[in-house]
């Protein structure tokens, strides 16, 4: 991946700040966004000037590839503000890296470095005030791509905008789910898209999830299209399952997003002295297991939500509920409170995660 250094950047900011207007304490995940946005289009083989704008509408032709095509990229990360009002990103090379390869895998171009960290770096310095410190506040940063070439020829676009916008978010916490394991629906495939964050793998998901939620059930644990029994992710979230003392989380693949939080949490359970197993786990060792009383917890882990406890799952038209494990002695709860402490700067960062 090239590093393109002395990239243009060019600034307008806003005549007038939203940020007075908004509630802070009620504002719901996704739905507020702040003064400004930055803007880069792809053209003639090359990226051009990133342009920092103020956040408002755009105007695109009809026939634009991703209207028909859906040539989409996105990322989800955050930012976060420690008591000294120092404005902090939490391991966002991981999040360029990743772009960079979901951008492959849909023939889209690679963008550098600097017009992704540095910036969304200048964005954040525009927009700082909308980072709200205290515990639970951060600002959800959602860069994205689209192809943007115009014309219904079915073939990859030959220019792209790449985009950052952010979003004020409080703890994105709906209290404990219930799911559905899936039987027959699928998110993603070998040889497919599901490890990289395409705008068409939320889509797919959208009806799935629909009939869950009929069915009285939150989210969905989807399993391998093959078989349908390896417990692969749960929602829009990489999932962890514990048994006995041991934690268990499927490997990545080609059907795995590489989830960011997962490996954080990975590494913060070892560090803790947990035993964590990277390995598929099928759908009758969860039922052996919860047989004998040794499933303790499942919880999903993902940018938005961070953890997301799971309160029990239905599979072929049975209920299993898991039993109450004390917080404080819920590694979902011990794992969430050591990762947004690195990432609020309330407990060291030794991990080096936080810039
Ligand atoms: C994230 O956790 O950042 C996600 O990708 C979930 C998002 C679809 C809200």
């Amino acid at each position: 991946m090239s590093l393109e250094k002395n990239v243009d950047f060019s600034i307008q900011k806003a005549e007038k700040s939203k940020i007075g207007s908004i509630d802070f304490e009620n504002v719901k995940f996704g739905s507020v966004f702040t003064d400004h946005m930055l803007v880069c289009h792809y053209k003639d083989g090359a990226w051009g000037q990133v342009e920092i704008k103020p956040y408002g509408p755009m105007s695109f032709e009809p026939s634009m590839n991703v209207f028909h095509y859906g040539q989409a990229i996105f990322e989800g990360m955050k930012a976060y503000k420690d008591e000294n009002d120092k404005v902090w990103l939490f391991r966002p090379r991981e999040n360029w890296k990743r772009f960079n390869k979901s951008a492959e895998r849909l023939a889209m171009p690679h963008i550098d470095e600097t017009r992704f960290v540095d910036g969304l770096k200048a964005l954040l310095q525009l927009d700082q005030d909308w980072v709200r410190k205290g515990e639970g506040n951060s600002l959800y940063i959602r860069p994205f791509m689209i192809g943007t070439h115009e014309g219904v020829v079915a073939g990859p676009s030959t220019e792209f905008m790449f985009c950052i916008i952010l979003s004020p978010a409080r703890t994105y916490y709906s209290g404990k789910v219930k799911v559905q394991i899936a039987e027959h629906y699928s998110r993603a495939a070998n040889g497919g898209v599901g490890s990289t964050k395409c705008s068409g793998n939320y889509a797919g998901q959208f009806y799935p999830t629909k009939l869950a939620q009929e069915a009285g059930y939150q989210q969905v644990i989807w399993t391998d299209d093959t078989t349908h029994t390896k417990l692969e992710e749960a929602g829009t979230m990489n999932v962890f399952f514990r048994i006995g003392d041991t934690l268990i989380t499927a490997p990545t693949s080609e059907r795995i997003l590489d989830g960011v939080t997962r490996k954080s949490l990975i590494a913060i359970a070892e560090s803790k002295g947990i035993k964590v197993e990277v390995k598929s786990i099928v759908v009758q060792e969860l039922l052996d297991a919860h047989a004998k009383g040794e499933l303790k917890e499942i919880f999903g882990a993902g940018t938005a939500v961070t953890v997301g406890q799971i309160e029990g799952f239905a599979y072929q038209d049975k209920y299993y509920a898991l039993p109450e494990v004390a917080d404080a002695d819920a590694y979902a709860i011990q794992l969430k409170t050591a990762l947004q402490g690195i990432q609020q700067k309330r407990i060291e960062d030794t991990f080096d995660w936080t810039e």
